[in-house]
């Protein structure tokens, strides 16, 4: 694997000590179906993987949940031993029911758990970041974050983890987490036209912190809108291709983790995030999440 490409749009971020390209990748649609069991194409999965990194992506986006264990056990056979430039970011905080529902998992001694299974899953005896997923199946929820986030810094400070994030946060959780330890990324639900967290983003990118959307593409909705049908179709682009470019001018801290368990599908998220977006271009899309 390369270092952070140059020729991947976007050019790179620093999280923490640890420089990343702002186009990275997201793993959990390599899981069976409803991110649950194997995937259908187990080679397939794992050469989407090498494909990611042959293109110079070194900034993976994993979480134990996904399968569950089964996306970090596809990034350890198809990517270890690991370069040194390689960052994979994972989360804990929920676990999965016999119906593949997610169910918070918060409790200290849950998260240490966690942090051991992605620690052997991935064949790491540190992880790069973690972050602390909070909310539910409903999304994120307000309420106190101390209990569950001290125990991420505790084993911080046992040299498990190197850096730690949240995910599912309100802008009140993210300042609770600042007021007991640094964080180097906030990990939320943000598309072209889901924008809750338009201002958290700004106020992030002052303070130097990567923003990473959930869902950039709608997730397990694909994004629709006239408007960005529109652009698209004048740009003789996809509406992906689009959305992701979009995302890459919105804002310099914004990092993409689009998922896809398509190697064809990832080299065009590749290149279509690279699309040049005018002004007027940008002000028509501006409008769809608002
Ligand atoms: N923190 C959290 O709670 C949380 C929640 C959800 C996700 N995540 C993270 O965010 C990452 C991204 O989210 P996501 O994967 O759920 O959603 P996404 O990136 O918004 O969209 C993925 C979907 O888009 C499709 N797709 C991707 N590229 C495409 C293309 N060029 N043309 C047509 N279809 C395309 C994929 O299908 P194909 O497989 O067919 O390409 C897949 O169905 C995940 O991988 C995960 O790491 C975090």
């Amino acid at each position: 694997m390369n270092a952070p490409s140059a020729s991947l749009p976007g050019g790179t971020w620093t999280l923490g000590d640890l420089t990343v390209p702002r186009f990275g990748y997201g793993a959990m649609q390599l899981a069976g179906p409803g991110v649950m069991g194997p995937p259908a194409d187990h080679d397939g999965a794992l050469a989407v993987l090498r494909e990611a990194a042959a293109l110079g992506i070194t900034h993976i986006d994993t979480a134990g949940a996904y399968g569950p264990r089964v996306t970090n056990q596809l990034i350890r056979e198809a990517l270890h031993p690991y370069p040194a430039s390689l960052h994979i970011v994972t989360k804990v905080g929920a676990v999965r029911d016999q119906q593949g529902g997610w169910i918070p998992a918060r409790q200290p001694e849950d998260l240490r758990r966690a942090v051991r299974e992605n620690l052997a899953d991935l064949g790491l005896e540190s992880l790069d970041v973690v972050n602390l997923r909070l909310g539910d199946a409903l999304g994120h929820q307000p309420g106190s974050i101390a209990e569950p986030f001290e125990a991420l810094v505790e084993l911080q400070q046992q040299g498990l983890i190197r850096h730690l994030g949240v995910s599912n946060a309100t802008a009140e959780q993210v300042a609770e987490a600042q007021a007991i330890a640094p964080i180097v990324c906030v990990q939320n639900m943000y598309n072209l036209a889901y924008r809750q967290d338009d201002e958290l983003i700004d106020d992030l990118a002052a303070q130097g912190i990567a923003y990473v959307p959930f869902f950039p593409l709608g997730g397990f909705t694909p994004l629709q809108s006239t408007a960005l049908s529109t652009v698209a179709t004048r740009l003789d682009a996809t509406p992906m291709s689009v959305a992701l470019a979009w995302l890459l001018r919105r804002s310099p801290n914004i990092l993409l983790i689009p998922g896809t368990s398509s190697v064809a599908h990832l080299r065009e998220n590749v290149t279509g995030a690279g699309l040049p977006l005018s002004d007027e271009e940008l002000a028509a899309l501006d409008k769809i999440g608002h």
